[in-house]
């Protein structure tokens, strides 16, 4: 994670974001730390911390940094010039922390764990928005892994983790609008139990959860009839206000990469 340090809307590169709609800092900070302390105190969660720093406010979003598999980092090629300012900072903090560094082409564009979603043993891979479709031979090369590349159709959710969520072996949360025709029958294929969402709790990122066993952290607009449904699975949804960061374009799983593989 990273804390909000700078986080701010400074730009417009998604249509959440709008220069007339500022965060509120304090306000951010206090969300971000709530993220936190769920994290770590209720679900027991080691998080490192990579160093805030001025002129990149959407550092925040940590799941864009890259992925990571054992103890190497596929570093993401920023689709925009004002996000590709983070990419240096990312490759510093994890070459110091030991980790190897696979750099792709630097004519494709890759934005991390917010477009590649393990399913199991697939990765699932979004493409159009900030991932290029030629990625996923790279990503299946470099992982030894089967992966499935799916479109994305509404720029509203323009990261494959905005409208995909991996929660067990068998389900995923998903937004079904938001693929083409062709990535809705290939979701429908891999996913045996997926779980369609409303358009209102899509907007309220309920896609961008974080998934640690039966635990689903997620942003606190999730309706009623969605946590329903989730306990019925077995599952416990701890929501967290993230609304200052919705104002950038995501939520709680934006605000995380995960280092290690779950247990
Ligand atoms: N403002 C950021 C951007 O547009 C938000 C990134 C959200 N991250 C995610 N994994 N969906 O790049």
């Amino acid at each position: 994670m990273c804390r909000p340090t700078h986080y701010a809307i400074s730009y417009e590169i998604n249509p959440w974001m709008s220069l007339a709609r500022q965060a509120h800092p304090a306000r951010a900070r206090a969300q971000w730390q709530r993220l936190h302390d769920v994290l770590a105190r209720a679900l027991r969660l080691r998080i490192r911390l990579l160093p805030p720093s001025p002129g990149v406010p959407d550092l925040v979003f940590t799941a864009n940094a890259g992925l990571v598999a054992g103890r190497t980092l596929i570093r993401s090629n920023f689709r925009y010039p004002q996000r590709q300012r983070e990419q240096p900072l990312v490759e510093r903090y994890f070459r110091k922390a030991g980790y190897r560094i696979v750099r792709l082409p630097a004519r494709y564009d890759f934005e991390g764990e917010g477009d590649a979603l393990w399913f199991g043993r697939t990765l699932v891979f979004g493409f159009r928005f900030r991932s290029d479709e030629p990625v996923h031979e790279l990503l299946a090369s470099h992982l030894g892994a089967r992966v499935l590349p799916v479109e994305l159709a509404d720029r509203r959710f323009y990261h494959l983790d905005t409208c995909f969520c991996p929660l067990d072996e068998r389900s995923a949360l998903w937004y079904p609008r938001a693929f083409d025709r062709y990535g809705r029958r290939v979701i429908e294929h891999v996913v045996p139990n997926p779980i369609a969402v409303s358009q209102a709790d899509a907007l309220q990122f309920a896609c961008n959860a974080i998934v640690l066993g039966r635990a689903v952290v997620a942003h606190a607009g999730l309706s009623p009839g969605l946590r329903r449904r989730l306990a019925r699975r077995g599952f416990t949804v701890y929501p967290v206000d993230l609304s200052e960061f919705l104002k950038a374009g995501g939520a709680a799983k934006c605000l995380v990469l995960r280092l290690s593989p779950p247990p």
